[in-house]
Parts: C-alpha cells; structure tokens; sequence
C-alpha cells in the first residue's frame, strides 16, 4: 500500500496525473439489486418492483413481524454488551439453528457429528462453504448448480475458486420442474462432486422437488426439514446453508449459519477449527444483534409459536398468485398460467421473455429481473392490475 497523496501536490491533482486505476471498466448494474436502482430513480408513480426480494405488507412498505419487535424488547431489557462473538458465532444461535434445520431428534445432532458456525446471511454461508471447499474438497473443483439458480451462487462459487457446471431444472414447455431431466443430468455426475440443492422454495422459480422425487434423487414429508433430515439419514456429506432474511425478515440483520455434517464428533471439532481459520480472516467474527434476535425467537416457546404463526401469515399473503392468474384469465390471456399457483415461496417465473419485461419495464414501469421472474412479495392487492399490463405487453 503507497501513500494517498505526494507532498507536492493537492489530493485532487495527485489523484489525475498517477491514477493506478484507468484500466478499471465499469462494471455492470448486479441482475438483482440493479432492478431496485433502476426502480427507485423511476418517478412513475404507479411503478412496480416485483424484483425486490424483501416481503412487503399490502400498502408495498416494509414489514417487521411482530414477534421479531417482542424479541428485541426482551434483548434491550437483558442490558447486554457490546463484546466480539466468538469467530464461530453466538452458541445459542448455532444450536438452535441446527436443530431448527435437522431436527433435535437427528442422531447427527445427539451425537455431535456436525458443526455450525454462525454467518452474515445465506451470502455469508455460501461464500465461507465455498471457500471451504476450495481448501479442502479434494476430489474435485466443480460444483453443479441447478439451471437456473439464484442469481449470486455463480459469483460466490466463482470467486472462492471453484468452476460452476450445471444440472437441468426448469422445463420451458410447462414452466416447471424438468424432473427426468435432472435425474438425467445428476446421474451423469461422478462420485465425490458438489451438487447445489435449493432445499425449499427454489430461486427463482419457487419449483420444489417433492418429497418422493427427492427420495429418487437421494437414492432411496412435507416439512421444510424433511430434506435435511432424510439426506442426512442417507449418509450424504451435507453442507448446510441458513439464511434468516426472509423467514424472518432480518434482512439487514445478516443472520445465517452454516452447517457441515462429518463422519463423527472427532472429525467435526477438526472442521469447527478450520472454519474459524477462515471465518477469522473473512471478517473476524459474525454480527451480535441479529443472532440474539434469532436465538431468543427460536429458544423461547411463546416467541416461537408466534414467528411459526407470522410466517405462515407472510406465506399466504405472498400466495397472491391465486388472484394474479384468475385475473391474468380474466384479461383474456389464454397462456397456461398454472405453473404460478403450482409452485411456492416468494418467487415464480412468470415466463416471459426478455422483450416482453423490457416493455413492461419501459413501458408499464414495472420492474423485474430479465428472465421474468416475479417476486410475488411486490403483487399488493393494489397492484394485482399488473396484469392488464402483462396483457398489453404479451
Ligand atoms: C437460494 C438463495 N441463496 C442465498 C440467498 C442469500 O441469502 P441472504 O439474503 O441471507 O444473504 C438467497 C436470497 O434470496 C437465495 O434465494
């Protein structure tokens, strides 16, 4: 590192005659967050973001749960301090997440073959399992991704060191899960390879596999869990990662862990030291505040019945997609539009093609990622009319 400025000049004149950084181009707008940029210098004010990845109330502001502000009164009334976590993260949280994800029942959690680490969001999971992988997965440097996935994993697994192959996934004939393709596809991978499974609510299509696909897939439910907890049944090296953005709306927050199953306790605690190894030199150790958020939520009965309560709450708001297709039919759209009410989660694909989002964008100011994706977080009941644009633009 070279100083910041020559004796002899001002700042300003030192920076143009010895700038290091011409050859920097300009970078494109990122394909998620761009959408909102675009979306905030719009002056419409009929505009419409349906890329925002945020759950949003029925007047399109952000939403807090409830039980996310009791929790924070209990937190403010333990008069906690401000220390460092641990590198590897607040105890209570790791836990509770791992039991939230495997089951307390999991013979993986009695008998301590697994670690969690506490991470800054899903991002944070991902990027420290990357990394992890590129230090010690020996077999191999892929990673299969299903195609397509959520717009990050190919930057986060990319710049970790790894090369990014891909698995089919979604069918453009009927807008939904290409089933025999991706068995095809992952029967094609050879052992010891990193598969990327979106274990509920996939991104961007909101296309899961259902319990007895995931059987097949598995080799050999209806809870979120039952992934988890079937995988791990099945002796498969799980590498698990939690995000508390939108099941709790702790966006800002940064709440995730991520989770490694091993062989038995003694292989565990060797990982647990090289994931601080990395964590410490990543960024040193994981937020307080929302790991408390998480943690009091999760370990108290009440608060826990309650999130259970507000999340299946946000779920059936955002399941809007009943009233967006009847009124997508009742526009006169004779398209197939079942794949939006067949799938689940806060995305869907709505199958459009570029052009036709170009022309919503342009025209409609309704914002939304290139490939048509829809989060069905930003279709108020107000709003539900996006359909009369859909039309206009088919
Ligand atoms: C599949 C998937 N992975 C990771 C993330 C990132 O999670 P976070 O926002 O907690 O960083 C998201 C967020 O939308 C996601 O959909």
């Amino acid at each position: 590192m070279a100083a910041a400025f020559h004796p002899g000049l001002t700042a300003a004149a030192s920076a143009r005659v010895s700038s290091w950084w011409t050859h920097v181009e300009m970078g494109p707008p990122d394909p998620i967050l761009g959408v909102t940029e675009a979306f905030k210098r719009d002056t419409n004010s009929k505009k419409m973001n349906l890329g925002v990845g945020a759950y949003q109330d029925d007047n399109g502001k952000p939403y807090v749960l409830p039980n996310v502000r009791k929790a924070e009164v209990q937190i403010a009334g333990k008069n906690l301090d401000k220390e460092y976590l641990p590198i590897w993260g607040l105890a209570e949280f790791c836990k509770a997440s791992a039991e939230l994800a495997l089951d307390k029942k999991n013979e993986v959690l009695k008998s301590g073959q697994f670690v969690t680490v506490q991470t800054i969001s899903g991002t944070g999971a991902l990027r420290v399992g990357a990394s992890f992988l590129q230090r010690f997965f020996k077999f191999s440097r892929d990673v299969f991704l299903p195609k397509p996935s959520w717009g990050n994993h190919t930057p986060i697994f990319r710049d970790a060191g790894m090369q990014l192959q891909g698995y089919r996934y979604y069918d453009p004939k009927t807008c939904g899960f290409d089933f025999s393709g991706a068995l095809e596809d992952i029967s094609k991978i050879p052992e010891q390879n990193v598969l990327i499974l979106h274990t509920c609510a996939h991104n961007p299509m909101g296309v899961d596999l259902r319990p007895k696909q995931k059987k097949e897939m598995a080799g050999d439910g209806d809870k979120d869990s039952w992934t988890m907890q079937h995988f791990t049944e099945q002796s498969i090296n799980v590498c698990l990662c939690q995000s508390y953005a939108k099941n709790m709306g702790l966006y800002g927050e940064h709440v995730g862990a991520f989770t490694m199953v091993c062989k038995d306790a003694k292989e565990a605690k060797r990982v647990e030291s090289q994931l601080k190894i990395l964590t410490r030199s990543l960024y040193s150790n994981p937020r307080l505040n929302g790991a408390w958020i998480a943690a009091t939520i999760l370990t108290s009965p009440d608060l826990r019945k309650q999130w259970l309560q507000e999340v299946k709450g946000m779920a059936d708001h955002i399941s809007m997609r009943t009233q967006l297709v009847s009124n997508l039919k009742k526009e006169g759209l004779s398209h197939n539009w079942q794949h939006i009410t067949d799938w689940i989660g806060m995305f869907c694909f709505a199958g459009l093609k570029p052009e036709q989002v170009e022309r919503l964008t342009k025209e409609f100011s309704v914002y939304m990622t290139k490939d048509g994706q829809i989060s069905m977080a930003g279709v108020t009941s107000d709003n539900i009319l996006f359909s009369t644009m859909v039309h206009n633009a088919w």
